[in-house]
């Protein structure tokens, strides 16, 4: 089944303004798929739209095969989370669990079960701990995993992470990343990342590249970095792994274009020996 399906899908702030024409596209359930994007691709209009908060001029979305409308708004935002860019402006209240629990209650579940869904929240990301502790001398990575467990406590089917690492040094985005990565494989819980570091977009199983509105590369990540010059166009680097296989071949060696560092240690130790 499709979790998140657009079909000819037109948007735009308004006239003149940015606009997204026709666009479709499909993230299957249990799926993790990174969206990369330069600035202003659409990247972040794209997840408003995918839980309600902007509406198309045209065509349609469904997730979970329900159409998104105002009769099915209220029901589908239950199952669609987005987590935003920056945790600060995602904290409502003072006490870690309070804000976890804020979204939720919000939704109106019940108060019996707004203890577990604390505890199943905080578990997720690590920060049983921190339960009672004041959000705001909490860390950047250790804010936004408090955000990630915010929407959590909604248990949604399908997390939206827009550029949730970005204000991050590496360590705190590898603390979200591991997160992300273990709810999808454990948790089979639908995710999509959207993401500035190429690095990240490794991890998913697919990719899409934006780009003015449209949506210009869809693949697996090997699919999508092997074509470095087409990224290139729009604006996106490659990996580090990619620009360093690209580079031992160009000086003279010959190694498979792969995206797992450890399978390209083998294939330099491979022809170190061979090759002497
Ligand atoms: N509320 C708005 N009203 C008018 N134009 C907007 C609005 N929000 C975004 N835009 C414009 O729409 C375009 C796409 O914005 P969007 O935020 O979807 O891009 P993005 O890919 O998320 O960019 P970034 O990487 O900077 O987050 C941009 O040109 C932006 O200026
Ligand atoms: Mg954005």
């Amino acid at each position: 089944m499709h979790a998140i399906e657009f079909r000819d899908v037109d948007f735009s702030y308004g006239e003149g303004g940015f606009r997204i024409s026709k666009l479709n596209l499909d993230v299957e359930e249990g799926e993790f798929v990174a969206i990369l994007g330069h600035n202003g691709s659409g990247k972040s209009t794209f997840a408003r739209l995918a839980n309600g908060i902007l509406v198309p001029d045209r065509g349609t979305i469904r997730i979970f095969g329900v159409p998104l409308s105002d009769k099915t708004l209220y029901e589908i935002r239950k199952q669609v989370g987005v987590v935003f860019q920056n945790p600060d402006n995602q904290t409502v209240a003072s006490i870690v669990e309070d804000d976890v629990a804020f979204g939720a209650e919000n939704i109106g579940t019940p108060r019996e079960e707004i203890g577990r869904r604390i505890d199943f929240a905080l578990g997720a990301v690590g920060m049983q701990a921190y339960r009672h502790a004041t959000v705001q001398r909490l860390s950047g990575g250790q804010k936004q995993r408090v955000a990630v467990a915010g929407v959590l406590a909604l248990k949604p089917r399908v997390m939206i992470l827009d550029e949730s690492t970005a204000m991050l040094d590496p360590r705190g985005r590898k603390e979200i990343m591991d997160v992300v990565l273990r709810l999808n494989r454990e948790e089979k819980m639908t995710v999509v990342l959207i993401t500035h570091f190429v690095e990240e977009a490794m991890q998913a199983d697919r990719a899409f590249v934006m780009n003015r509105g449209e949506l210009v590369m869809q693949g697996t990540p090997r699919e999508i970095f092997s074509d470095g010059e087409r990224l290139l166009t729009f604006n996106l680097a490659l990996p580090r792994i990619s620009v360093i296989c690209q580079a031992l071949n160009e000086g003279g060696m010959s190694v498979t274009d792969t995206l797992d560092f450890n399978i390209l240690a083998d294939e330099i130790a491979k022809e170190l020996v061979c090759g002497s």
